[in-house]
């Protein structure tokens, strides 16, 4: 029996028999679609399922996040179209197209910049060259913890020298129970990467809304300091939830990031704002409360959102309640799952 897939945005529409997979029946009917392993491991074949049914093969949570597939993002080498289906193919921006590396790092610089996250910065010894794109992590073995590797966002910026994490020193039992203490600058470790489909998207030219909660703001950093650095001046709104004073920092680079956009601004929100810090305009609350109070619609907005899953799962169905589109939506959960303490989403 056969199906039809229709494109949208395009009045391109192939057919495929039940159990053809999007990928395989597009580029059969003649229709482009970037693509790559065609295993279910890269992620670059990744489209947007509006309607119909499908059967997806097993993949990779490194092609496709959780928080994705809830959105409605699939990946099209693994989805069997089993009824008629419309999709909307990502464009060249949605892409991160970096190859897999195996690094050997040495720390080059770690100090702490909150009471609880470490800035760990890297020099790259051997495997590279390595490039990812803004917002996107990776893996990272510490030489104290062999064969336990966590996720980390990258912190700066694409084209910095050095690598940069924010690292939440855990409790007792934790990975990184200690890690003030048991790494040290010229420690070796191994970096894997990079993965991550909520990076950022260049081309899009309409206001911007980032929402970071505890050291989610490092991905959010990555991202606002590249846009910075292009020149762009897309109206910016960004939002930093922390738990308490001492969860604060980053505030003077959150102010340069929207310094010179017109009608845009930076903001730090509390949820246990003790008024120790008098005179900064710090606000009280929950940080997807403060969103919802701000703006009664987003339409047409891009949003960035980075912290603990809940709080990325609270903003995420907040920005589709005010008109953000799914696909303008992007959020990694995974690597700042060790920030949840920091936040009450
Ligand atoms: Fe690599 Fe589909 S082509 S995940």
């Amino acid at each position: 029996m056969s199906h039809t897939i229709q494109i949208e945005g395009s009045d391109e529409t192939v057919e495929a028999e039940a159990g053809d997979t999007i990928l395989d029946a597009c580029l059969l009917g003649g229709v482009e679609f970037a693509y790559s392993c065609q295993a279910g491991n890269c992620g670059t074949c990744r489209c947007e399922l509006l309607s119909g049914d499908i059967v997806e093969l097993e993949y990779s949570e490194h092609a496709l996040a959780a928080a994705d597939r809830a959105r409605g993002i699939v990946l099209a080498c693994r989805a069997q179209v089993w009824s008629d289906v419309r999709i909307r193919r990502s464009d060249e921006d949605d892409l991160a197209m970096h190859p897999a590396r195996v690094l050997a790092c040495r720390v080059a610089a770690l100090g702490p910049v909150t009471h609880d996250i470490w800035r760990v910065q890297l020099e790259i010894v051997a495997g590279g060259p390595f490039s990812f794109s803004a917002g996107q992590y990776a893996s990272i073995e510490f030489p104290f913890a062999r064969g336990m590797a966590r996720e980390y966002s990258m912190a700066g910026r694409p084209d910095q020298p050095l690598l940069e994490f924010h690292v939440r020193e855990g409790g007792a039992g934790s990975v990184t129970a200690g890690l003030g203490q048991r790494l040290r600058v010229g420690d070796e470790l191994r970096v894997t990467g990079p993965n991550g489909s909520a990076h950022l998207r260049s081309r899009h030219a309409g206001p911007i809304i980032a929402i970071a909660g505890g050291s989610g703001l490092a991905p959010i950093r990555s991202i606002l300091s590249t846009l910075r650095e292009s020149g762009s001046d897309n109206p910016l709104h960004v939002y930093f939830g922390a738990r308490a004073a001492r969860d604060v920092y980053a505030e003077e680079e959150m102010r340069s990031w929207v310094e010179g956009r017109a009608g845009s601004r930076a903001q730090v929100v509390l949820s246990e704002h003790d008024g120790s810090r008098a005179g900064v305009p710090w606000r009280s609350g929950i940080v997807t409360d403060a969103v919802d109070a701000d703006f009664a619609r987003l339409d047409g907005f891009k949003a960035y959102v980075a912290g603990p899953p809940a709080m990325v799962e609270a903003a995420t169905q907040l920005l589709l309640g005010k008109g953000v589109a799914v696909r303008d939506i992007h959020a990694d959960p995974v690597p700042v799952a060790a920030a949840a303490k920091a936040v009450a989403a």
